[in-house]
């Protein structure tokens, strides 16, 4: 039943993110950093769950109430065989949902076939629309293919929402030609607040800029008006751009530090190295590998779940401590 999904602070968690790999075709900086002094390292492929481990923890939460699933990574679609295994989720009686967080590399070729296995929504990483820009942000001169991907995921019928990391000093010039590209373009830009999470190498406290200075910018060119939020469409507070003619898209801010919505979380997450994570600014994770690799019947695996769940921090505090979560992005899956 549905009330073994509830947290000791009353959320109802039906939402788990899957990273499915921590391997990605993209180097952004603050994301997989390739020149930190430990080189890069990646989880060898029998450190990940297999897709036959990963379809019988899903089915154990779908079945425990859960009824959304998003796919990340790293990159997803760099995994061997992440149609199949889509496909075969899609097949899973009580899962509503299954959306995609990728970085578009790879979406020009996939996106038929995503929309054949059943993905309706797409969430993909932007963070620049100038090439050179783009090249120096993820390490590789992919801006023209990633354009493409996403011109034919909206040409598929796709719902679109854009990533934008919001980083000062590195994109802060073009916030409002990504507001723009929300005027012209059916999709939801989403500006999300730069978290502290991983090294000195990855984050600093310099480059972070709040939503509340990001509204500001983009009121140049419009009145940013709040749509009625519906709850169970995560992080994202959305606005249309209600002076502008002929407006396609919206505008969402995903503000994780300034406002954080840790009261309304939903979310649990696996990473990909096997282990339950439930809460991304967090560190503390349960080993659900070595569960499952033990033998564990399905009662004991979901009764992992349900002790991760209660486990679950009434939220972060990262502002007010001045912290940072020391977690592998990559790895965790945002
Ligand atoms: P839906 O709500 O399913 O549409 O997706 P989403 O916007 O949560 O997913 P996406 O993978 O696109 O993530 C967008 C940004 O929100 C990323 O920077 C994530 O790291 C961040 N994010 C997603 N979920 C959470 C969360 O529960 N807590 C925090 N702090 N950040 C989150
Ligand atoms: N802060 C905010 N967003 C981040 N992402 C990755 N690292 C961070 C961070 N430190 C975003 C990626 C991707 C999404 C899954 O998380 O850009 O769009
Ligand atoms: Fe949920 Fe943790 Fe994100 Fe807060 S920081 S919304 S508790 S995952």
């Amino acid at each position: 039943s549905s009330n073994e999904l509830v947290d000791m602070f009353s959320r109802t968690i039906s939402y788990l993110r899957l990273s499915l790999t921590d391997r990605c075709n993209l180097r952004c900086v603050y994301c997989m950093p390739v020149d930190n002094d430990k080189g890069l390292e990646v989880l060898q492929h029998e450190d990940l769950l297999s897709y036959e481990e990963l379809l019988r923890i899903v089915k154990l939460v779908v079945g425990m109430g859960m009824n959304k699933i998003r796919l990340t990574g790293g990159e997803p679609l760099v995994r061997r065989g992440v149609m199949n295994f889509i496909e075969s989720l899609s097949q899973i009686n009580g899962l509503d949902e299954i959306r995609l967080t990728t970085n578009g590399v790879l979406l020009h070729e996939k996106a038929e076939g995503l929309y054949r296995a059943g993905i309706r929504k797409l969430n993909i990483s932007l963070d620049s629309m100038r090439p050179e820009r783009f090249m120096k942000i993820t390490g590789v001169d992919l801006f023209h293919r990633v354009w493409q991907g996403i011109e034919t995921a909206e040409r598929l019928g796709f719902d679109v929402k854009l990533n934008v990391v919001a980083m000062k000093g590195v994109n802060d010039d073009e916030f409002v030609d990504f507001a723009r590209l929300a005027v012209e373009k059916p999709y939801q830009v989403r500006f999300i607040e730069f978290m502290p999470v991983g090294d000195r190498s990855t984050w600093n406290e310099a480059s972070y800029i709040s939503s509340t200075e990001l509204k500001k910018r983009i009121g140049d060119i419009g009145v940013l008006e709040p749509l009625p939020g519906s709850k169970m469409d995560g992080p994202a507070r959305v606005y249309s751009l209600t002076s502008v003619d002929g407006l396609q898209g919206r505008v969402g801010f995903i503000s994780p530090i300034s406002h954080h919505f840790c009261d309304t979380c939903n979310r649990l997450r696996l990473t990909s190295a096997g282990r339950l994570r439930a809460c991304l600014l967090n560190d503390k994770e349960a080993d659900l590998k070595s569960l499952l690799r033990k033998g564990a019947t399905d009662d004991e695996i979901k009764g992992l779940i349900r002790q991760t769940i209660l486990d679950k921090p009434k939220g972060h505090t990262l502002a007010e401590d001045q912290a940072r979560c020391s977690g592998q992005m990559s790895r965790i899956g945002g």
